[in-house]
Formats: structure tokens, sequence, C-alpha cells
């Protein structure tokens, strides 16, 4: 099929001001989202904090989509960076964004969980948005800046800004894990692909397993003049281009978090929270965008059958899920919330009291604020993903219990599994182990907590968002 949507209308950039900045940030999701009322309002989130004290000290600017298919190409500034908003048509919406990223890319680089979509027309759409993506990041770069371009959806920018812009550093990071070769390698468009991200003078992943297979997937289908294996990542030169991969595991700000989080309003707020939900003598908590990679189903299922054999009582157990809207049009995400909310009407149906469920489910984002009272009202903290990146819902629950108890339970097939190793560690498809690791966090006793919640917190102090991000902008500078 022949992609012949033509774009919507791009608004006249500003020339004036087009091809200042020295710092450019791309990325699927501009850092603001549209409010009711019209106006933008800053998005929560990790990689939006670490990368505004950044760009407001190297005049940045940062490219990217705000969600629409009926939305307007255009160039603002707000609070001391420019916004420069794509714009993507209904078709690119679905083919690009539901399509290639999130129907073929997202499931095969996950392990292919969920049926992966190969579709030539799909692929064309994310090349044309790739393409957009990358001349709106080049309008904005000045001359010998350097560009910071985000994940999965943008794996073919870096290649195309440097077709177009010799001058610039090029640093690409993948948030989501990068497939083993024999996965990847089902990918038509793999070389392609590969070609893309050794655009860039650095390419930063989740973990040392992500940075191997990058490697791997580049010396099997990418001609290089060498290829080297030195330490967590590696080194591809051809002809005068250099690219090295390297792990860096992303992270939260600690401070910030454990600040807040300590707070007496919050205190205040977990013990209401606690009284509401009858005193429980143990409350489990779930923190998830409602994806199909996450592993809800499994975690609750676990907690069904440790319920029917009486290995966690109904009468002193309060298990809250948050389950945050996601990607509601995109296939796999319909039927993992089904599953789910089935589990949720099971459990409150064979084991809830009038006016007291056992599960609190929660389908809707909630402000941080409220997250907060969440991780600390929470004894044990549930994250057992199939696959996941890094999930920085684990690091926000460590960063926010100030008093060093708390209990971990998590996938050993999430990133943050290769630092947080003091946690309850799981292989969620083994159901029996989840029970018995779930059952283990519930009874550990205070000691113990503290021991393991300390190590943790440690390890997310020292390695926090703003290390992350002066590491691999310090790689780059030099690379
Ligand atoms: C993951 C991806 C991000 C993405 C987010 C939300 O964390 O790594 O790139 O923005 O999910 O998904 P959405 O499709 O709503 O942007």
């Amino acid at each position: 099929m022949e992609h012949d949507q033509t774009p919507p209308d791009q608004t006249t950039p500003d020339t004036e001001a087009a091809g200042q900045a020295d710092f450019v940030v791309v990325a699927n999701r501009l850092p603001v989202r549209l409010e009711d009322d019209g106006s933008w309002a800053l998005s929560p989130g990790g990689l939006v904090s670490a990368m505004l004290p950044v760009m407001r000290e190297r005049s940045g600017s940062w490219v990217g989509w705000d969600g629409s298919d009926d939305g307007e190409a255009q160039r603002f500034e707000f609070e001391g960076i420019t916004l420069s908003a794509l714009a993507l048509s209904h078709q690119e919406r679905e083919e690009y964004y539901g399509g290639a990223c999130n129907e073929t890319i997202w499931p095969l680089f996950h392990d292919a969980i969920e049926t992966t979509q190969f579709h030539r027309e799909t692929w064309a759409a994310y090349r044309t948005v790739n393409q957009r993506f990358a001349d709106a990041a080049c309008a904005e770069l000045a001359e010998g800046g350097t560009v910071w371009v985000h994940d999965y959806q943008l794996q073919l920018v870096p290649r195309m800004i440097r077709a177009q812009r010799p001058d610039v550093r090029i640093g690409f990071y993948l948030h989501i894990p990068f497939p083993p070769l024999e996965l990847f390698s089902r990918l038509p468009w793999r070389a392609e692909l590969l070609a893309g991200l050794l655009g860039a003078d650095v390419i930063g992943v989740q973990t040392q397993a992500d940075a191997r297979n990058v490697l791997y997937g580049v010396r099997r289908f990418c001609e290089v003049d060498d290829l080297t294996f030195a330490g967590d990542g590696g080194v591809v030169r051809t002809g005068r281009e250099t690219s090295v991969v390297k792990a860096f595991p992303i992270s939260v700000d600690y401070e910030a978090i454990a600040e807040q989080a300590a707070t007496d309003e919050v205190e205040l707020a977990v013990k209401e929270l606690r009284k509401e939900l009858g005193d429980p003598k143990h409350v489990l908590l779930g923190v998830d965008r409602l994806d199909y990679t996450k592993g809800i189903d499994l975690r609750l299922k676990a907690i069904h059958e440790l319920l029917m054999e009486h290995r966690l009582d109904p009468r002193s157990t309060a298990v809250i899920q948050v389950a945050v809207p996601s990607r509601e049009d995109v296939q796999g995400y319909d039927s993992v919330r089904n599953r789910v909310e089935q589990l949720v009407g099971t459990i409150n149906g064979d084991y809830g009291k009038l006016g007291r469920p056992v599960v609190q489910y929660i389908h809707k984002s909630l402000p941080f604020s409220e997250l907060l009272v969440l991780y600390r009202a929470a004894d044990v903290l549930l994250v057992t993903p199939f696959q996941d990146g890094m999930n920085l819902v684990a690091k926000e629950y460590v960063a926010a219990r100030v008093d060093d108890t708390g209990a971990l339970v998590l996938s050993e097939f999430a990133g943050a599994a290769e630092e947080l190793s003091e946690a309850f560690l799981v292989n969620p498809y083994d159901t029996e182990h989840l029970k018995e690791q779930i059952a283990a966090a519930v009874s550990m006793d205070d000691e113990e907590q503290r021991s393991h919640m300390h190590a943790m917190r440690d390890t997310v102090q020292r390695n926090d968002l703003a290390a992350w991000a002066t590491a691999f902008l310090a790689l780059l500078s030099i690379s």
C-alpha cells in the first residue's frame, strides 16, 4: 500500500529562533500535556525532571508529539525551554504509533508476549514520522550542538540527523529492553533499524544484556569495520564513524522523592488511608501501566491462590492495584484489562466483605503526591513484569521508604533487578515461586526489612536520575 497521507499543515517555523538550541531532546512525547482549558502543563515523569535542568542551562529545545491526531505543529516557549510540537494525522497515529511502535517493536522487544505484527505500510509510516522528528530536530539544533534522541519510537532518527548534520553530537537512549538475536532477527527491517541507531555517537541502554544484544545484532546484520566488546558494552567503527554502546541504568530523583515522602502531610495521609482500609496487618501494592508486559494478571492469580490456601488472611490483608490506562486502541491491551478486572472481581467476590473488598482496584492515573502515600502505606510492593526495561516504580518505592521498612517483590526480568539484588526476586512465570516470595515478603521481620531496604536505598541514592543523565552526557561529549 502506498503511504499517501499528506501530513497536517505545519505552522510557519519561527526562523529567527530556529537553529539556536545547543541541546535538543527528541522524544515521542512532549514534556507537557494539553489541559482541558487549552493550557499546557508539565507532564510528571522521570525523563522530564532529568532533562529540564540540563535544558535550561544549555538553551534547550524539546521536539515531541502531544499524542493527538488533530493537533497543530507549533513552537513555543515553556518554563525556560523551547518546545517544538509535531503534528500527526489520524492515519499516522494509527500506523506509526498504534502499528509500528506498539504492535511491532513493543511486543517484539518485550519477548513477543503478545503476537507481533509485521506490516510494510506501518513500517513506511514509522520511517516517514521518524524523518519528521529528525527534520524538526535539525531545525532546532545550533551549529555543533548536541541532540539526545529517546526510545523505541525513534530508532531511525539518529541516522537521519547524522545525514543532515555531520556537525552535531548525537546520543540515543533506549528505555525498553533490546531483544536477544533470535527474536530481533524476525524484524524484516532489522538492518535498517540498526543502521538508524548507529547514526548515534553513543547508544545507551538499560542493562548489560541489552548492550550485548545490540552488539550481537550489529555483528550479524551490519557491515562494520570493527566491533569490540568491552566492559558493559562495546564500540562499533565504520569509516570515520564510531558508536559506543553502553548500559546506563536509568533512575529516579531520589532526594526529591525521599524529601516529599518524609513530610507530615504524607505521614498523616498514610495513617488515614490505612484506617480507611480497616487497619490491615499487611498492605500489598501494585502500580503499573495497564500493559500485558507487566504481569498484573499473574500477580493477582498468585494472590488468589495464597488466599485459597490460607497463606494470606483476607481479614488482615489489603491489596491495592493501580492500573494506569494505556494504549487502549492497541492490540492486546483490551484483553489484559479484561483478565485483570475478572481476577479482581473473583478475588473480591470470594474473599471480600460488604464494604471491604480485598483488592482495591484503581483504573486511572494518580498524581505523584497520591502515589507517594501509597508507597509509604504499602508493606510490600509487587513488581512482576514478564519483561521491563527498568521499572521505575520499584526505584520510586525504595526512595520513598524513608524509615527503611517495606519489602519489594521484583521480577528478575525487570532491568531494576540487576541493581536491586536485595529484593525478593521472582520468575513471574513460576507461580509457585511467586507465591512463596510474596508470602516471604509479607512475613519478613523488621530487622531484615531494614537491612534489605537500606541497601537498596543506598544503591538508588548513589545512582540517581541526575547521575544517570550526567554519565550519559559526559560520555557523549567526549565520544
Ligand atoms: C514506556 C515507554 C515510553 C512511553 C511510555 C508510555 O515507558 O518506554 O516511551 O512514553 O511507556 O506509553 P505511551 O505509548 O503512552 O507513550
